[in-house]
């Protein structure tokens, strides 16, 4: 499972004739003629992408804009609309096409035709303009899967209001934290959420938030029924979605707005205890969107597409609330559990609905193997033509079941590297062009300039391993981090570094320059293909009464991809024993509370001190290894107290 094992991989996979005879990008030269042409004239290329590829209402006349580095714009005097060119510019060619295949917890599905979903997203728009919400304005998107979350979202974009979605299982007071940080005017939220056939409520989270403080700039809560369950309801500020858009028109003018103006902010963990607000753009964010689908997803206007990302996650917001629907496609959108009602549900609706592209995340993958790796065997996926990962490394042996039992070995897999700030793909296959290795994300895409360099920004040879590095702008990154423009400079863009945009991930090219992956060099967490700070997981820690202090690592888990052990020294005794058990089933809860249930540590150790040098900094490389159970065969000679390492090792059961 280890990555270093999959950089001894040399199984290539070159793609089929039949695959490649019908994509986009055909062959390696074709692909390294797209490259050179990037590299040749690199505002011109993606100006010719951005204008055969949106519909724009004012043509632009400038590209790329870096006179105020890092601050860059792209086609920053063009104009358009977002959901203009996701919802109205199919509706003569498209209008009768099935847009959204929703698929329900309990397996009632419903399908939704363009027509349709431009309707329903121009009355809700309506009604926020009823509602006072104006362009610019942030408004909160706290949704399960749903047909109503794109619909939230699509209409926040077409009267220029710049949403903020929320993941579903975050906490109260992760949700607080980011309503009073974006603004907020407005919440749109549910009663509850069905998963794995429980009714999960989702209101109630939303009422602490707001009862936290804070929280002066919101002006309502609206509130879709989807469980029907008993909920606290305060008139004065909540409204139920039908009421809040009964009467409204099924027509409403787009609103045309800059190619800079934002579309959207997503907070992401990074290195410090406080979320980032990553602010995309609304031209470079879809250009990258379209550009990806057709270059990775080789998209064709028959294909039934299936990213199983939520819509709180960056992935649910490129490949499924805008890339799939930009393109004009027909895409699944599922609103339960991939175990629900039995490990092979995926491989079910996969067959149910003809599903031609698959997309998903390995910790998915695994624990679908795990679950019973022999049932996509019993379900036809004959209609099954592509394949991608994404969120993690996936390592070599889920790759080859993946191919395998998934793909019937005959659909390339596209491993995507890319992030939240990144927008869209940024290192994966051209299925038709490229030999896939397995564990590898091959090639970036092209007119993306990425590289691996050392301390200094110097290109460190094929073979080497150091940090992963965009060498030059892309249409798609993020602007800003909202609030916090210093962040922004000093997190992704570090003088010594050239002015290159820094990832945050450390990576290796094999001799024939491939890209691996090997993770992160911050202290960020990878769990389940979820970004956690350690330090968000340390702040939330040491807000306990009971705690003194907390360190936080990451330690390898075969599920997971990583695994979340919590060191904690309390204020009174260390605790022993049966006190041990119960404190840490507490402190467990307490971060579900804090952050969400995705941040429970794993393990807790409790010790007198946390190692520490004797200037005071806390050794985390040493917790790291104490958490893989490794023999400690660092220096510990500068440690305070080298008494604790014995407690330390010992997880409480
Ligand atoms: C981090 C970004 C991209 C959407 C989902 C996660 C890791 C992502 C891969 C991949 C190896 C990957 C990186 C990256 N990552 N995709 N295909 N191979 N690692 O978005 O939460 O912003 O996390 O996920 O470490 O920096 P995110």
């Amino acid at each position: 499972m280890s990555i270093e094992s999959a950089l001894n991989e040399n199984r290539l996979f070159p793609p089929s004739d039949a695959f490649t005879s019908k994509s986009h990008v055909p062959s390696m030269q074709a692909y390294q003629a797209l490259c050179a042409e990037a590299e040749a004239d690199y505002g011109g290329f993606w100006a010719k992408q951005a204008s055969a590829r949106i519909d724009w209402h004012t043509p632009f006349t400038q590209s790329l804009d870096e006179s105020n580095a890092p601050f860059y714009t792209w086609f920053a005097d063009g104009t358009l609309n977002v959901s203009y060119n996701c919802l109205d510019r199919h509706l003569a060619t498209r209008g009768d096409k099935v847009a959204v295949i929703f698929e329900a917890d309990g397996g009632e599905v419903t399908r939704v035709t363009y027509r349709e979903l431009h309707a329903r997203v121009c009355r809700f728009a309506n009604a926020l303009k009823a509602k006072g919400v104006q362009k610019g304005d942030r408004v909160v998107i706290y949704l399960p899967m749903s047909v109503e979350a794109i619909v939230a979202m699509q209409a926040c974009a077409r009267i220029g209001a710049i949403h903020s979605v929320v993941f579903g299982g975050f906490s109260s007071k992760s949700l607080n934290e980011r309503i009073v940080d974006a603004g907020a005017v407005l919440v749109i939220t549910s009663d509850g959420q069905f998963r794995g056939g429980k009714a999960i409520p989702l209101k109630p989270a939303v009422d602490e938030a707001l009862a936290m403080g804070g929280t002066g700039s919101v002006k309502g809560v609206v509130v879709y029924r989807r469980t029907g369950a008993p909920t606290a309801f305060d008139a004065s500020r909540d409204i139920w979605w039908d009421d809040f858009q009964a009467g409204q028109a099924e027509t409403c003018p787009p609103e045309f707005v800059s190619a800079e103006h934002p579309l959207f902010i997503l907070y992401t963990s990074g290195s410090t205890g406080k979320p980032k607000g990553v602010q995309h753009s609304s031209g470079g964010y879809l250009l990258g969107a379209l550009a990806s689908l057709e270059w990775v997803f080789d998209f064709k206007d028959n294909d039934v597409f299936w990213c199983t990302a939520d819509v709180g996650w960056i992935t649910g917001h490129s490949y499924v609330a805008y890339g799939p629907l930009a393109a004009g496609g027909t895409q699944v959108v599922f609103e339960g559990v991939p175990t629900y009602p039995d490990a092979g549900r995926f491989w079910r609706m996969i067959q149910d609905h003809k599903v031609t592209i698959f997309y998903t995340a390995p910790t998915a993958i695994r624990s679908l193997i795990k679950a019973g790796g022999d049932l996509p065997g019993k379900y036809d996926l004959s209609s099954l033509r592509l394949l991608g990962s994404v969120g993690e490394p996936i390592n070599p042996e889920a790759w080859i079941w993946y191919y395998n039992v998934v793909g019937g070995a005959r659909c390339p897999i596209v491993d995507t590297w890319w992030q939240t700030e990144t927008g869209s793909h940024m290192i994966a296959p051209l299925p038709g062009a490229v030999a896939l290795k397995p564990g590898s994300c091959t090639f970036p895409l092209p007119g993306i300039m990425a590289a691996i360099v050392d301390e200094l920004g110097e290109d460190v040879e094929k073979g080497k391993g150091g940090f992963l590095v965009i060498k030059r702008p892309f249409p798609s990154q993020v602007r800003t981090l909202w609030n916090d423009p210093e962040r922004f400079k000093t997190a992704y863009f570090p003088p010594e570094l050239k002015g290159y945009y820094l990832a945050g991930d450390s990576a290796n090219r094999d001799l024939d320059g491939y890209f691996w992956i090997m993770g992160r060099v911050d202290d960020v967490l990878n769990v389940s293909g979820h970004r956690l700070g350690t330090m968000e997981i340390e702040s939330a820690l040491v807000a306990n009464p009971l705690v003194a202090e907390a360190a936080v690592v990451g330690k390898p888990h075969d599920i997971k991809g990583e695994a979340v052990v919590a060191f904690v020294v309390l204020k009174g005794d260390r605790a022993t024993g049966d006190a041990a058990k119960t404190i840490a089933a507490q402190l467990r809860d307490w971060v579900g509370q804090q952050i969400g249930p995705i941040a429970k540590p794993d393990e807790i150790r409790f010790g007198d001190n946390l190692p520490k040098t004797r200037s005071g900094k806390i050794m985390r490389r040493l917790l790291r290894s104490l958490a893989k159970g490794e023999e400690i065969t660092q220096d510990t000679s500068t440690l305070e107290n080298p008494a604790i390492l014995d407690q330390l090792k010992e997880a409480v059961k």
